[in-house]
């Protein structure tokens, strides 16, 4: 989704902001742009396609003393260097960058056009834009005409705003990410989130919903509703935001090998050997008393969010899983007592956001989250961080093993069994040995990398290993893919099996292998290329791929593992981009 970057003080621009969009290109766009306060005139430059092309346009060493960038995830509009951001009023006064997406645009436009307002794009910043020229043409000065927009705006903005003739980076910021940091050297900038500031900000502070205000290279200031606030300003640790490949070809290659180190870490930080589980006792206690645990996410959180879930059915608890975006529309029953678990590698997601606005106030919010300080572990009651690391490939990989990890340890302190710990250091040897062989899953994908259409099939546990497996074979393959529950492909799917359709098959519980191979007997016998991932406890002759066996529940750690591979090999065959897979985003801002 889209990212913002914005300074002002002395520094040569250019680098800084076309550096900093680098480091928020994992979140996916398709058009960036700028623009330089200089001597109260401002310069604007946009361009399609990758931030190269827009460094391209831009002379070296450009002056100017304030700065704002965006890369633009197209939302409203399509693609085109109009549409792009920064984007201005009709009269050239304000200029803007937006990450959110603005509910009541098309009213709000045409009330501006009832009183002669023109437009250049099709997006709802322009309107942010204009909206503000609105209340300064009325007279008012900037920060006033801020908090009067924001008062007409439904929806989510965090804005990085510059006006001709008028000193001054000013932002406002509702339900979109906007970090603030304090400059080394009379310096201060803003961003989407802390990569591109950690070079040149020493403290930073993420301000609440509703803020607005200004910075000048010496001071920043805030207000809520017209009232000055005091922000508090934080160090942050340089290390948690560095991208650096380590000697891998591409980021999604280094995270997924990352996977059993990011499960040992899962377990090393909540459970000790001699004491136990080392969960907060307060969300132990809410979770007991609990008449149901409520999982919520989104893409792979979800997929994750179902097999924790089944992992609390199994282990005693009740517990349900939920799309983020659908439970919103109250179509699921209450129950009286619930508390929800809301799961997200980013801690942004804006469906999972939504979840929180109906929730908040319950006192029953328990996040599980990989980026710190995100909005959705500040807005829950209880957090518990992943401790993934960056993950800076668009696919979720070893996020998604830190978050079943962190779901089974929590079932695993519920019911106080010490064994579950256990069970996951030998899931993490398992996924180690998974990626050990990667060579072997590097030959199956040479021999099916132009296939249009892919089966994932499982039972039980495994059945989740397929949907995560499918999911990633869409996003960074571009194959189209169909995860099932094996006893569920005769009542329609199968009819969609054509000589030699890949399937693949995880078998990680022996006891359901058996029922598991008669579908995939049937559907060989309609021309499918099987492929059978089984565990080396249910093994049998000609199965494609034996991992080290592990309980059967934590089989979907060396499963998923198997799947992740072989999307990225896929990916790799076909030419594609891995880490930055067409029309997704890392961190989903809009609903
Ligand atoms: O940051 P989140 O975990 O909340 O993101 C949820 C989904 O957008 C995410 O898992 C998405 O499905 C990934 N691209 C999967 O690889």
């Amino acid at each position: 989704m889209c990212g913002i970057v914005g300074a002002i003080g002395p520094m040569d621009y250019k680098p800084f902001l076309t550096g900093g969009l680098r480091k928020l290109d994992y979140r996916g766009y398709d058009s960036s742009g700028l623009a330089f306060w200089n001597d109260g005139k401002i310069s604007l430059y946009r361009a399609l396609g990758s931030v190269d092309n827009l460094a391209s346009i831009v002379p070296d060493r450009h002056p100017g003393s304030a700065g704002i960038a965006h890369t633009r995830w197209a939302t409203h509009g399509g693609v085109s260097v109009e549409n792009a951001h920064p984007q201005r009023s009709w009269d050239k006064k304000v200029y803007l960058v937006h990450n959110g997406v603005i509910d009541n645009f098309e009213e709000l436009r045409a009330w501006l056009r009832e009183r002669d307002f023109s437009f250049r794009s099709d997006t709802d910043t322009e309107i942010i834009a204009s909206l503000i020229a609105y209340y300064l043409s009325e007279g008012e000065r900037p920060l006033t005409a801020i908090k009067k927009t924001m008062e007409r705006l439904d929806g989510s903005y965090a804005l990085a705003i510059l006006f001709s003739g008028i000193p001054g980076l000013y932002f406002a910021k509702n339900k979109s990410p906007l970090v603030i940091g304090l400059g080394i050297e009379r310096i201060n900038c803003l961003a989407s989130d802390y990569a591109p500031l950690m070079d040149v900000c020493s403290d930073f502070t993420a301000p609440e919903d509703g803020t607005y205000g200004l910075l000048t290279g010496n001071a920043v200031f805030a207000f809520r509703g017209g009232k000055n606030i005091p922000l508090s300003f934080e160090p942050r640790n340089r290390e948690d935001y560095t991208f650096d490949l380590e000697g891998y070809p591409h980021f999604m290659l280094k995270e997924i090998a990352e996977g059993p180190k990011v499960i040992r870490h899962a377990v090393s930080a909540n459970f000790d050997a001699k004491t136990g589980y080392l969960f907060e006792q307060s969300i132990i206690s809410s979770l007991r008393a609990a008449d149901e645990i409520v999982l919520l996410g989104c893409g792979s959180s979800h997929y994750a969010a179902e097999a924790g879930a089944a992992y609390l059915n199994r282990s005693g608890f009740r517990a349900v899983s939920y799309i983020a975006s659908e439970w919103i529309h109250g179509l699921y029953p209450r129950s009286r007592k619930p508390v929800y678990v809301l799961i997200s590698q980013s801690g942004e997601t804006a469906d999972l956001i939504s979840c929180l606005d109906l929730i908040d106030g319950e006192g029953r919010s328990v996040a599980i989250v990989n980026a710190k300080d995100s909005t959705i572990a500040r807005r829950s009651d209880h957090v518990i961080y992943i401790g993934a690391g960056l993950e800076v490939a668009v696919a979720s990989t070893k996020s998604f093993l830190g978050q079943l990890a962190i779901l089974m340890l929590l079932a695993g302190a519920l019911r106080h069994d010490d064994a579950v710990p256990l069970k996951l250091l030998d899931a993490a040897t398992s996924v180690e040995e998974v990626i050990r062989r990667k060579s072997e899953i590097d030959t199956l994908a040479s021999e099916c990398y132009t296939a249009r259409d892919a089966f994932f099939v499982g039972r039980g546990m495994d059945y989740f290993a397929s949907e995560e497996s499918s999911l990633k074979l869409k996003e960074i393959a571009y194959v189209h893919s169909e995860a099932y529950p094996g006893g569920e492909l005769k009542h329609g799917p199968i009819a969609l099996i054509e000589e030699g359709v890949p399937v693949f098959a995880f078998i990680g519980n022996p006891e359901l292998g058996k029922a598991l191979r008669s579908n995939v007997q049937e559907m060989m016998a309609r021309g499918a290329a099987s492929y059978i991932v089984s565990s080396s406890s249910s093994a049998r002759e000609g199965d494609g791929f034996v991992y080290p066996a592990v309980d059967p529940s934590f089989a979907v750690f060396p499963e998923v593992a198997f799947g992740q591979l072989l999307a990225y090999s896929l990916s790799l065959r076909r030419g594609l981009n891995v880490d930055k897979p067409r029309n997704l985003a890392k961190s989903v801002t809009v609903n």
